[in-house]
């Protein structure tokens, strides 16, 4: 393919990845937006092989990795849980980290490079910053998928003097960096026995071993409540690595699409980190998650069982009802038989609205992406901001398997561990319905007053089960 026809095919990619972007920040076009995507990596894919970027004997390698790493894609997505995706995220950042890895590795040890002077120097930063950029990302998101996967404790690991250990961490990739660079231009520090035959060889393994350690300690360092803002953040960090490679190989498409994913994800970072009240740098620094340093208050109080016959009688006498889902209706699969409840209730009069919390479930969007499958109408499902100033009009709030996003310890307990997240305050409204099978705590670990407040009544069972019976009374 002539270079000028593959530069017309990465720009049209890159419009369509921007274009899927745009796609993908609304739910209406989200679909299309997916659309989008695949079209510009289809195109980006033909597109590098044909360039030239790839020599033809290198052709079925690339055909068989294609297939093998495709297969292995598609069978995954079929088979992972709405509930897995963000551990399936995780573990996907880590992929695009270790190949960041890789190719600043083989690119370090290849010798067919030209450059000379100040291009080689740049050469060198950039595959430097890719390793480091690459590592901290592998690490941290091999960890991120422990956690959400509950393989390793939620808990954050508080190692003392831990800001200055990741301080030291820092000073010493920073001195590595000048030392390789010193190295690589004079042909010290090779490692023959490791076939990195090439200055500069000791310091980049000896950053690398850093840098995966900052990784495993930043993410460890992170408390269970904070693992959206981790799971955001590291997307973002795989678009710099991304970005990085696309330096290393030259490829324009790369360090565009990188900086894409890079930038978007800083930005859903800081929609998180404000969603939690958390400051970025400090979410970066780790540590997190741990509350005031004293132990959160127990929740005590008796609570008060309804039954799915009471829940429905409740539902009759109310003419405003909010809806709040948590990640319990993602795992009871409720949302279709949500929406049957909510249609019923309209066709009876009922004003019928779903609350949705910027963190409820166990990713961005999760609800949304929940409700948009079972059909419900967007206009009725409104942002945390744009309800909690009226909770007084509310007279019946259903709580759907959320537990954290509906604490009210968040804004009262300074020692809680979810101290200063902002929450539905749907202890507000006339009364509360919380649905779940039993007393245990959310994502957080947490005890949850709401569910001993006098205006609160618990229907305890599986969330599917339970709205089913409540619709039968209903529709009886
Ligand atoms: P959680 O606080 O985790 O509470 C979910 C509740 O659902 C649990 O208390 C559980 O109680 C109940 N449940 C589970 N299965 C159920 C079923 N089949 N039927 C009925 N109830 C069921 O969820 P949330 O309120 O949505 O809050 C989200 C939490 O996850 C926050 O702490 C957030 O920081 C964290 N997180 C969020 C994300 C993103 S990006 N959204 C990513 C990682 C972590 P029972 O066991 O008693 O039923």
């Amino acid at each position: 393919m002539p270079q000028s026809l593959a530069t017309m095919a990465y720009i049209v990619a890159t419009i369509l990845f921007i274009l899927s972007l745009s796609g993908l920040s609304n739910q209406e076009t989200a679909r299309r937006g997916n659309y989008y995507g695949m079209l510009g990596m289809a195109i980006a894919i033909i597109a590098t092989t044909l360039s030239g970027a790839v020599s033809s004997t290198a052709y079925p390698i690339l055909i068989v990795a294609i297939l093998l790493g495709g297969s292995v894609g598609a069978v995954l997505a079929q088979k992972v849980a709405m509930t897995q995706m963000p551990e399936l995220v995780a573990i996907m950042h880590s992929l695009v980290g270790m190949a960041a890895v890789l190719i600043g590795f083989a690119n370090f040890m290849d010798d067919a490079s030209s450059l000379s002077g100040v291009e080689k120097t740049i050469h060198e930063v950039e595959i430097y910053i890719g390793i480091l950029i690459g590592a901290v990302t592998f690490s941290g998101s091999v960890i991120a998928y422990c956690k959400l996967s509950e393989k390793i404790s939620g808990k954050p690991l508080l190692l003392p003097g831990r800001h200055f250990f990741n301080l030291l961490l820092l000073v010493a990739a920073i001195g590595l960096g000048w030392l390789f660079l010193h190295q690589c231009a004079s042909g010290e520090g090779c490692l023959p026995q490791l076939m990195l035959n090439h200055g500069g060889a000791l310091p980049l393994l000896i950053m690398t071993v850093i840098a995966l350690t900052f990784g495993v300690h930043m993410v460890m360092a992170i408390g269970g409540a904070d693992m959206p803002v981790v799971v955001s953040m590291l997307n973002s960090y795989s678009g710099w690595a991304a970005a990085a490679t696309g330096f290393m190989l030259s490829n324009d498409l790369l360090i565009v699409t990188g900086a894409l994913v890079g930038s978007s994800g800083a930005i859903l970072s800081y929609i998180m980190c404000r969603a939690m009240n958390r400051h970025f740098l400090s979410v970066i620094a780790g540590g997190f998650g741990t509350g005031g340093g004293g132990a959160a208050a127990e929740v005590v109080g008796d609570v008060q069982p309804i039954n799915a016959e009471e829940t429905a009688q409740l539902l009759l006498a109310a003419k405003n009802i909010m809806i709040i889902p948590g990640y319990g209706m993602a795992v009871a699969q409720a949302q279709h038989t949500v929406y049957e409840l909510t249609k019923l209730l309209r066709e009876k009069g009922k004003k019928v609205g779903f609350g949705i919390h910027p963190v409820a479930g166990r990713m961005p969007g999760h609800m949304n992406v929940l409700l948009a499958e079972a059909k419900v109408p967007y206009d009725i499902v409104y942002e945390m901001d744009e309800i909690n100033d009226d909770w007084g009009n509310v007279d019946v709030s259903i709580i759907i398997g959320a537990n954290d996003i509906v604490n009210p310890s968040a804004l009262d307990d300074p020692n809680s561990p979810i101290a200063g997240m902002p929450v539905l305050e749907c202890w507000k409204g006339e009364s509360t319905i919380v649905m779940k099978r039993s007393m245990a705590s959310g994502y957080a670990g947490v005890g949850n007053p709401l569910f001993v407040m006098d205006n609160t009544r618990m229907l305890f069972g599986d969330a599917n089960a339970m709205l089913q019976e409540v619709l039968k009374v209903l529709k009886a």
